[in-house]
């Protein structure tokens, strides 16, 4: 039976109680497929906070394209592992502002009222590489809201103690839940994997998408030149606004991008299309990438080896057009290049990286706020490349740009798009 969200904002109970039931935006097995058919609302239980872990009322949530990911069920079904099997449903968003409601035993840092982000990345506290590596190696490590249910996209989530960040007050309750699990994974690639420094060059691809948003504006807060690849010039003026060098639009090379189906011949073209990129490239940056930033896998990788300089880095962390990558690997010893995987970040790093935002020297990038309604559709255009930059969700926040205690400059708005 379809749910009644007019009413979303409004709630009958105080902090530190929670109601029975609440709207949810649901992804089932037998519904895998196109994100606008998958997401359905429904009414669910309100999940009761564990100890160490806490209920905080969802007031904006961030869209990803890990829930495209889930809603197609590909590469794999979210339902076949993390808590999906206990619960049978997945309520995806690994990204949100909101307010603590209910805290669960052993919590002390946060109290009811606590205005909060959330970073998406979970861990068990028993799991030793948490102590003393990394919670990113440790087996438990799942990605809130995609790996795990009781994501964002509902009027409550769950989550643990330690994905709680305190909300930027200069930000609206949509434009803090547009950006963590995007600029907390740039962040990660790039300051901590790649050591990013004053006068490196950066080649960053989908430089007007999420990840690239944040990667431009971290080169450019670092000191560091950058140029973004983007598929429309009004992706370009937005990546050269957020501080990139210069830009390239990728319609102009569509021959480098690999299909792994090339002929010899037609491999040997897009090869010689790769050189004339990687020498556009050089023109803008003055010499080769130092740092090449990929997510796009399958496609660009083979020229992303080829075009980082020798000795230089490859930090990926995704392989949204294919991720059976291939790639003449001659490129990589001969000039003792380097592959650096990278997965979102942990705790400490989206605490630092919050404090820039905190402070204005980096901002998020939100291109649309959807209504709660929003939720399948925002997908949908996502998966379709029909968006630019970020887009929010409004939950148990009334209006567009609620939620600011602060003065400051807020998001920077992607006027362009569809
Ligand atoms: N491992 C992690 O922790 C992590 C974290 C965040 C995201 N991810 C993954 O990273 C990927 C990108 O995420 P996102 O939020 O940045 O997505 P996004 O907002 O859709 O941006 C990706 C950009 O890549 C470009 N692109 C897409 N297909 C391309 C192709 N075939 N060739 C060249 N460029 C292409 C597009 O830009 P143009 O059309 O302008 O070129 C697009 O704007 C997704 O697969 C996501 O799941 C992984």
């Amino acid at each position: 039976m379809p749910l009644e969200t007019a009413d979303i904002t409004k709630l009958s109970v105080e902090p530190g109680e929670l109601p029975a039931s609440m709207a949810a935006w649901v992804i089932r097995k037998e519904r895998e497929g196109e994100p606008i058919d998958a997401f359905q609302i429904e009414e669910v239980d309100v999940p009761e906070p564990g100890p160490f872990e806490v209920t905080v009322r969802v007031m904006a949530a961030g869209v990803n394209y890990n829930n495209v990911w889930a809603a197609m069920g590909k590469p794999v079904s979210v339902f076949d592992y993390g808590d999906h099997p206990e619960f049978g449903h997945h309520i995806g968003g690994s990204d949100a502002s909101g307010i603590v409601w209910k805290v669960g035993q052993g919590v002390t840092r946060w109290q009811h009222g606590d205005e909060v982000v959330i970073h998406c990345n979970q861990a068990s506290y028993e799991d030793v590489e948490v102590h003393g590596l990394d919670p990113l190696a440790a087996p438990s490590q799942r990605i809130w809201g995609y790996e795990t249910t009781w994501g964002s996209f509902a009027q409550f989530t769950r989550v643990q103690a330690q994905q709680l960040l305190r909300k930027p007050p200069a930000l609206s309750w949509d434009e803090a839940a547009s950006y963590g699990l995007v600029y907390f994974t740039a962040y990660r690639m790039l300051i901590d994997r790649c050591a990013l420094k004053a006068g490196d060059r950066v080649l960053v691809w989908g430089a007007a998408g999420g990840l690239g948003v944040f990667a431009t504006q971290l080169a450019a807060a670092a000191g560091a030149q950058s140029v973004g690849v983007v598929s429309s010039p009004e992706k370009g003026a937005l990546v050269e606004q957020l501080g990139a060098t210069g830009w390239i639009d990728r319609s102009e090379f569509a021959g480098m991008m690999r299909t792994g189906t090339e002929t010899p011949e037609e491999e040997r073209a897009r090869q010689d299309e790769a050189r004339r990129f990687s020498k556009r490239v050089q023109e803008i940056l003055g010499a080769a990438p130092d740092i090449v930033f990929e997510h796009v896998g399958k496609a660009t990788f083979p020229t992303s080896v080829f075009v980082v300089k020798p000795f230089g880095k490859v930090v990926i962390c995704a392989g949204t057009s294919g991720y059976d990558v291939d790639f003449d690997v001659r490129y990589l010893w001969m000039r003792q290049k380097e592959i650096i995987g990278s997965h979102f970040a942990n705790a400490y790093e989206c605490q630092r990286a919050n404090e820039l935002i905190e402070q204005h020297l980096i901002r998020p990038v939100l291109w649309r706020t959807f209504g709660f309604d929003g939720v399948a559709e925002a997908h949908q255009l996502m998966k379709e490349n029909r968006h630019l930059g970020k887009i929010a969700i409004l939950v148990g926040a009334p209006l567009e740009g609620a939620g600011r205690t602060a003065e400051g400059p807020g998001a920077i708005r992607a006027e362009v798009g569809i």
